[in-house]
């Protein structure tokens, strides 16, 4: 039985398989995960025991070959993981979605006016990630895996990422209403239904990105 006055972001913490159901439902657990999961319902209008019962379902489901647990990794090792899996998978994403976007606005976006606000919002995302991942892997990431860090600058640092990580929070939120769940119309074309699962996808590597940096690597330098 999930304890629901368990915060979100410790649910996603033991329970990572309940994150794509957090995503589908519009629960951030990401930069809003503080909150328990009888409040994250209210705030979003869900049936909790509906709710509830979808994520013991998958918890129960669970199947072995599941990713180690993220908290038992050193530093070095999570700063690693987040890049090699979560910024590398960005750097390649983003070059192939933009133009993605862009071509699915400029073929489409006159009888489907949404698409024009969904490129703007993904340009925004895109040029908010690029630099914040550029920042966390020169300055902050090395800075964390020092001997002795400058609590002065990780302090910034880690107070500058936090503030980035709403903001693109923010940004998903909107992707996400814009695209209604990233549901495509029955005539979408091949580049639109791409652009649409690839979008939901990047949600959700983004989701797992964020929810890492801020719940399992930030506490580790709290005190800073
Ligand atoms: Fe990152
Ligand atoms: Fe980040």
């Amino acid at each position: 039985m999930l304890d629901r006055s368990q915060t979100v972001a410790r649910i996603v913490l033991d329970h990572s398989e309940c994150a794509p159901i957090f995503q589908k439902n519009r629960i951030d657990y990401c930069c809003r995960g503080g909150v328990s999961l009888t409040e994250a319902c209210a705030s979003q209008g869900l049936d909790p025991d509906a709710l509830a019962t979808e994520l013991e379902r998958a918890i129960g489901a669970r199947s072995g070959g599941d990713e180690a647990d993220p908290r038992a990794l050193s530093t070095a090792g999570l700063v690693g993981h987040i890049v090699s899996k979560h910024h590398q998978y960005l750097r390649e994403a983003m070059p192939f979605l933009a133009p993605l976007s862009a071509k699915v606005r400029r073929v489409h976006g006159e009888h489907d006016g949404r698409l024009l606000e969904l490129d703007d919002v993904v340009k925004a995302l895109f040029a908010a990630l690029e630099p914040h991942l550029d920042e966390e892997e020169q300055t902050l990431f090395p800075e964390l895996t020092k001997r002795a860090p400058d609590r002065a600058l990780v302090a910034r640092e880690l107070g500058a990422m936090q503030q980035e990580h709403l903001e693109v929070g923010a940004l998903l939120g909107r992707m996400r209403a814009i695209t209604a769940d990233f549901t495509t119309p029955e005539w979408a074309c091949n580049s639109y239904r791409t652009l649409f699962s690839e979008l939901e996808r990047l949600e959700g590597d983004v989701l797992r990105h964020v929810h890492l940096e801020n719940h399992v690597l930030m506490p580790r330098f709290a005190e800073a």
